[in-house]
């Protein structure tokens, strides 16, 4: 490994612990490296709160300070160059007098995308792009589907029998071990919202929140057009934030302030209108949960990033055929006694 590979992966094993706290934002993590050693590290902790590279400066103990520029910056993604909801990274940077930056991916938010490399090299500061550039569009992807297709970044998950069953119609049926159980739920502590179809809400009655990993619970939407959902399921515990997307059954006692209807238009422009109401509520992640109808519904209308599939030992004969999904197999790993297969959709 290059030397200056290795500081780059620190750097995103300092972005990755921002996992659960910066979304929309996208996770980054940063270092100085003076003559070999580290001087600084720091990461993108909290959303709205202070980027990488200024907890990064901030971490130099007093007595490093002064080395601060000859250093080289690492950064996970290109440095902000507007203010936002902080004041923009180049300007720290050309303050602080680095002069070698490194990073690995440009940031693809319509107002950066370039611009920052432009406004550091101006400032004459040596930028080499693109270390381990798929690395960092992977680890920023959330934010890129977000900013470039303006609609969350879409994840799609499901477990399917060995014969290719998703479940059998009006059954609950459970076929992933504990292990891949907890996984999800680790996935639901660092997405913004989670949706299932209205069948599996009267089939299974999840409860769709995070009870088994150490974080949030998301947002949960579940299409209820026909108000067929009875107000003693889960979904409507209030207990959670809770889009129901149909009209509101003003008749109903489901009083709760986390309980949101959502009238949305039907047909072709009903998962749309959906994305349009997850952008303006700042969310950029969606993890779709089943059953075969609603996948099926995402995976035509081609709004699907990637997907996590369990291939579990269960046979079940019969029963609600697995989605035909399509896309690039990435990784492929055993979760104990399932298997865990990685699609993207490009
Ligand atoms: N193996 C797994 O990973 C897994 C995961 C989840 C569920 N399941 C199983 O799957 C079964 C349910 O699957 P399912 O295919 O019957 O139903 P589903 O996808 O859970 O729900 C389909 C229903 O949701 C409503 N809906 C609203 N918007 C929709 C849209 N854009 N696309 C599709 N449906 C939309 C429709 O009801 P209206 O017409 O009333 O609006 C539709 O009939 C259950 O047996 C469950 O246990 C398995
Ligand atoms: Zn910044």
């Amino acid at each position: 490994m290059k030397n200056e590979d290795l500081f780059m992966r620190r750097s995103f094993d300092l972005a990755r612990l921002g996992v659960k706290n910066v979304n929309p934002n996208p996770m980054v993590g940063s270092l100085l490296l003076f003559d070999g050693l580290v001087i600084g590290e720091g990461y993108h902790k909290q959303y709205g709160g202070k980027h990488a590279e200024v907890n990064c400066f901030e971490s130099v103990f007093k007595e490093k300070q002064a080395k601060i520029h000859e250093s080289i910056l690492f950064v996970t993604l290109e440095p902000c160059c507007f203010h936002g909801k902080t004041p923009a990274c180049t300007d720290l940077i050309v303050r602080k007098k680095v002069k070698n930056l490194r990073i690995s991916t440009t940031d693809k938010t319509p107002e950066v995308n370039g611009k920052g490399l432009k406004i550091l090299s101006d400032a004459n500061v040596r930028t080499k792009t693109d270390l381990l550039e798929n690395l960092g569009n992977w680890f920023v992807r959330f934010r890129t589907t977000f900013v470039t297709k303006n609609r969350p970044h879409i994840i799609l998950k499901y477990a399917v029998s060995k014969d290719g069953y998703l479940g059998k119609v009006g059954e609950n049926i459970w076929m992933t071990n504990p292990i891949s159980k907890r996984l999800v739920h680790k996935w639901r502590s660092e997405v913004g919202a989670i949706m299932v179809g209205t069948n599996t809400a009267l089939t299974d009655n999840p409860k769709l929140d995070n009870r088994y990993f150490p974080g949030k619970s998301p947002l949960r939407i579940v299409p209820d057009r026909s108000n067929k959902i009875p107000k003693t399921a889960h979904l409507k515990d209030g207990k959670i934030p809770t889009w129901i997307l149909g009209d509101d059954p003003k008749s109903t006692p489901e009083d709760s302030s986390n309980l949101e209807y959502l009238s949305l238009p039907k047909g072709d422009g009903f998962l749309p209108a959906l994305f349009d109401r997850l952008v303006e509520a700042n969310i950029n992640t969606l993890l779709v949960e089943g059953g075969a109808s609603l996948l099926n519904s995402f995976i035509e209308a081609g709004f699907w990033d990637e997907a996590r599939i369990f291939e579990t030992d269960q046979v079940l004969g019969d029963g609600i055929s697995a989605p035909n999904i399509g896309g690039r197999i990435d990784i492929v790993e055993k979760v104990g006694t399932d298997r865990l297969v990685f699609r993207y959709a490009d």
